[in-house]
């Protein structure tokens, strides 16, 4: 088989829309004739957000499950193989279609998803999200090594105190600061001056973070979901991607939005602290805010990028 070049646009396009560290897009593309490899870009460093490249791999694993998705909604069986060639640290999935297939109902309303899915950072509608509909989202996550864990009432007060102490460490990093900004002014993404949900993401010099109380209170209005990984390697961050994104999809299809949170855990001491006074059962590598949207969430801009010739 070869690529036509409208599928080659479908696999693109599909690639483009999935969430990134500071929407850098750390990837790259190069299609061969029976698939696509995905390569992850080292030089699309976040030296203060993300020192050790976990978030640039964890967004290349958003990009392979969008691209999983394409290929199945392109009528293709599909092979993932992870890491493929050792020698090559860079490439980190190959994708191969293998035969012709059907894609399941599911996967097209995910694939339909991935257009539509976007950070939603506001405040969300009164209505919470059901528990029935949280046992659904946990469900979606069939990814391998990784589990996705709902946090309950009795989470939000710790949670609110690590948040708080995360926002105060950041609103003071000037380092952190500039490169925020640098990536607000390069996609023209606007920073929120006052306190958006969860406070301990985007927080900004000025950005007034609510005393714990609040914290808690607002906390326990959002369904929160953190993903975890049995071990702490590359390979699990990769999953974990896929894992936060396929999630995320269904997230979307049911009719919830959300935004991802992970600057949290770039500090050991409150990845550390998430771990022990949550009880979680494995690394915490995202946590993700859903609710019921009360606007449309802006759409971040995507500058084109080329993909490589077939191979
Ligand atoms: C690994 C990863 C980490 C992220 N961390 C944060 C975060 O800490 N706070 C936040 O508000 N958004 C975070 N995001 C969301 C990105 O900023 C967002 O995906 C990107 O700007 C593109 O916008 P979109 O999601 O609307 O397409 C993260 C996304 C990924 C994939």
């Amino acid at each position: 088989m070869t690529w036509s070049a409208t599928e080659v646009g479908v696999l693109a396009r599909a690639a483009e829309r999935a969430p990134s560290v500071h929407n850098t897009r750390p990837w790259a593309l190069e299609m061969r004739v029976d698939g696509v490899d995905l390569f992850e870009r080292p030089e699309a460093w976040l030296p203060r957000h993300d020192p050790g490249g976990r978030d640039r791999t964890i967004s290349c694993g958003a990009a392979l499950a969008n691209l999983r998705l394409a290929v199945r909604a392109l009528g293709w069986d599909v092979k993932v193989s992870l890491f493929p060639q050792p020698v090559r640290a860079d490439l980190v999935a190959r994708i191969v279609a293998t035969e012709h297939g059907e894609p399941s109902e599911s996967e097209v309303v995910r694939y339909t998803a991935i257009f539509r899915r976007r950070s939603y950072r506001a405040p969300f509608g009164l209505h919470p999200v059901p528990a029935t509909e949280v046992r659904e989202l946990i469900r979606a996550d069939v990814t391998e090594g990784t589990g996705v864990h709902a946090l309950r009432w009795s989470d939000a007060p710790p949670l609110a105190e690590l948040l708080g102490y995360t926002a105060s460490m950041l609103r003071g990093d000037r380092a952190y600061q500039r490169e925020l900004q640098a990536w607000s002014d390069q996609f023209r993404e606007p920073l929120p001056d006052e306190p958006t949900l969860p406070w301990g993401g985007l927080v900004r010099p000025q950005t007034r973070v609510p005393d714990v109380l609040t914290l808690t209170e607002r906390l326990r209005e959002e369904c929160l979901l953190v993903v975890l990984t049995d071990d702490d390697s590359r390979r699990d961050h990769l999953l974990a991607g896929v894992a936060l994104q396929e999630v995320w999809l269904t997230a979307v299809a049911r009719g919830l939005a959300g935004s991802v949170l992970t600057q949290p855990l770039q500090l050991p001491e409150v990845r550390a602290g998430l771990i022990e006074r949550l009880g979680l059962p494995g690394h915490p590598q995202a946590i993700l805010r859903l609710g019921y949207p009360v606007t449309a969430p802006p759409i971040a801009a995507r500058a084109a990028r080329t993909t490589g010739a077939p191979s």
